[in-house]
């Protein structure tokens, strides 16, 4: 096993690729009720290698294909063009029951934790199903379990027998997080999980999000148009733009030296690129204020639009 270094990415000669897209190409066809409809490239001829221990941040402007690009990778879509290897394996063409098991090792964490949830089901439910289900524990092994796995993402046991109504925004985002877990994937993609949240309840998930990457040996894909937010998580940073992966660069580069002019011009319209987040939770609202107070874009800034 590798140590993670400083800014948490694995070097070294064990460093194995876990995830690789190669050529990846999506084509929608919209209004095709009305004559032959509209084509929409929402990803272009995109290629991309994720190594196990890795955290890789995807930014892009809204409707750059970020979203497009993270649910092909997971093949929860089919790519039009191109293929995409999970620890080797081609998934692009896997049949459904296939797919479920590889699928395993391979989850998604959505933006909005509210309607992520279903309402009516407990934590415990939530929590358990899919470890009851896909891994076959019962009984007093399931509740142990779903315990375990609230007690990693920091919520107590008594969470169990309550409803999602009950919990915060920040909260529901944890058992999302407990839920994604119960499956012991090896890549976690996150799709913009903390956009939806206050912005100080926002740096208490991204602790968190650090903190299960290094105990858990996890794997990232980190989406979000927020690029403050990026340079916190991850070790390397891709640039999309109109469906295409522009550039792919370690945060060093993408913080000194980005190749890039569209690249630039976003690094330059966050000054507080690379600031670290506080430590624990108690300095995250002082971390949210200085965020705040410093004008820190929470949007792709209109300055890096149009270039
Ligand atoms: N199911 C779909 N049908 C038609 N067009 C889509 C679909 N999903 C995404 N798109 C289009 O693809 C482009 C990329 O969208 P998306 O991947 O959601 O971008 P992002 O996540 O960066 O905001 C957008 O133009 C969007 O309208
Ligand atoms: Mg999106």
């Amino acid at each position: 096993m590798l140590a993670p270094t400083a800014n948490g990415s694995l070097h070294g000669p064990e460093t194995e690729t876990i995830l690789e897209a190669r050529g990846v190409t999506k084509r929608y066809r919209t209004g095709a009720s009305f004559g032959r409809g509209h084509e929409v490239v929402a990803v272009k001829n995109v290629s991309l290698t994720i190594h196990a221990g890795e955290s890789v941040g995807l930014v892009g402007e809204s409707g750059s294909g970020k979203t497009t690009l993270g649910r092909l990778l997971l093949r929860l879509e089919e790519p039009s063009e191109g293929e995409i290897l999970f620890e080797g394996t081609d998934i692009s063409h896997l049949g459904e029951s296939q797919l479920r098991s590889a699928r395993r090792h391979m989850q998604i964490v959505f933006q909005d934790p509210f309607s992520a949830l279903n309402p009516w089901m407990t934590v415990s439910q939530a929590i358990g199903e899919p470890i009851w289900l896909r891994r076959g524990l019962r009984g007093d092994a399931v509740t142990r379990e779903v315990e375990r796995l609230l007690d990693i993402v920091g919520l107590p046991s008594t969470s169990k027998d309550r409803l999602p109504k009950e919990f915060s925004g920040g909260q529901r985002q944890r058992i999302c997080l407990a839920r994604a877990l119960a499956l012991e994937p090896r890549l976690l993609v996150l799709d913009e999980p903390t956009s939806a949240l206050d912005v100080s309840v926002q740096a208490q998930i991204l602790n968190l999000l650090r903190d299960m990457r290094t105990e858990l040996g996890l794997t990232y894909l980190f989406i979000s148009h927020d690029l403050a937010v990026v340079a916190y998580l991850c070790s390397r940073i891709g640039v999309m733009r109109y469906g295409e992966l522009l550039e792919v660069a370690s945060r060093e580069q993408f913080v000194d030296r980005p190749a890039h002019a569209y690249t630039r011009a976003l690094r330059d319209a966050v000054p507080e690129i690379g600031r670290p987040l506080p430590e624990d939770d108690q300095d995250a609202a002082a971390w949210a204020t200085a965020m705040n107070g410093s004008g820190a874009a929470s949007t792709i800034p209109t300055a890096a639009r149009g270039l």
